[in-house]
């Protein structure tokens, strides 16, 4: 297999999505084929679902907060660990995934683009979003203690924008002028939601090497110098060499 170099002179740009988090159990978006009992994910995770049926989207939600609360990080989150150790404020982790995983497995230069499964933040003010790991089965829907208003979950859904903050951090690390060369690696993304999907695009303009795990080719593959065709969590534990 081809290696990954990450020496003194390598920044890093990671991008992960639902495929790394599929060996420690918890199904991808597209695996779902985009189905949740029956109702289209858009109907349950958009904020046109949630003003329809708020207690509907309150029971996806709880589902998957049960599901997501004791699955374990797998070999590849534990490899980004390392390579974050290594490479220190050169490297930085935008993920897709809402799962809190890399936190778990020890990441801590985490860019949670599409926000969070375990915080909550309220629909009808701009009070602080904050860390809830409560679920409502029932499909009640809770309110909010400052406007009474209808709570929702810290999620980014779909037609929403990502918050600011966190694509000037992206911006800002792609963009660094520090001496070191810009690498981009993406694992398990179908290359089929944006902005994420134009990462590697961006990063090309600044002259980055750029590398694809994934178990299948993605819409974007041909966008990439690499392409390591399989499992993350066999493929990122070997992949790089730490110099
Ligand atoms: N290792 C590597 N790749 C994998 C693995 C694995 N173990 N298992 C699945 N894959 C690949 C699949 O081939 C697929 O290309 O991971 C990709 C997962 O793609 P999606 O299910 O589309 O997930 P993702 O790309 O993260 O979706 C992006 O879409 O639904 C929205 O907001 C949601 O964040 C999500 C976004
Ligand atoms: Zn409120």
């Amino acid at each position: 297999m081809e290696q990954l170099v990450l020496d003194s002179r390598t920044r890093l740009l990671v991008l992960t999505g639902a495929g790394v988090s599929a060996e420690s159990g918890v199904p991808t978006f597209r695996g779902m084929n985009g189905l949740w009992e029956n109702h289209p994910v858009e109907a349950v995770a958009s904020p046109e679902g949630f003003q329809a049926d708020p207690a509907l989207v309150w029971r996806f939600y709880s589902q998957r907060r049960t599901g997501a609360a004791d699955v374990k990080p797998n070999p590849g989150h534990d490899a980004l660990v390392r390579w974050e150790a290594h490479l220190g404020d050169r490297f930085l982790l935008a993920t897709q995934n809402v799962d809190g995983l890399h936190a778990r497995a020890g990441s801590q230069r985490v860019v949670d683009m599409h926000g969070n499964l375990f915080r909550t933040k309220c629909a009808d003010c701009r009070r602080e979003p904050f860390d809830d790991t409560s679920v409502h089965p029932s499909g009640t829907v809770p309110k909010c203690d400052s406007c009474g208003g209808r709570l929702r979950p810290d999620i980014v859904w779909f037609g929403e924008m990502l918050a600011s903050a966190d694509l000037e951090r992206i911006g800002e690390f792609v963009s660094r002028k520090d001496g070191t060369r810009l690498v981009f690696l993406a694992a398990g993304t179908s290359g089929a939601v944006w902005p994420a999907a134009g990462l590697v695009d961006e990063v090309r303009t600044v002259g980055a090497e750029t590398w694809l795990v994934n178990s299948e080719s993605a819409a974007n593959t041909e966008r990439f110098q690499h392409f390591v065709q399989g499992l993350s969590g066999q493929v990122l534990p070997t992949l790089a060499k730490l110099v």
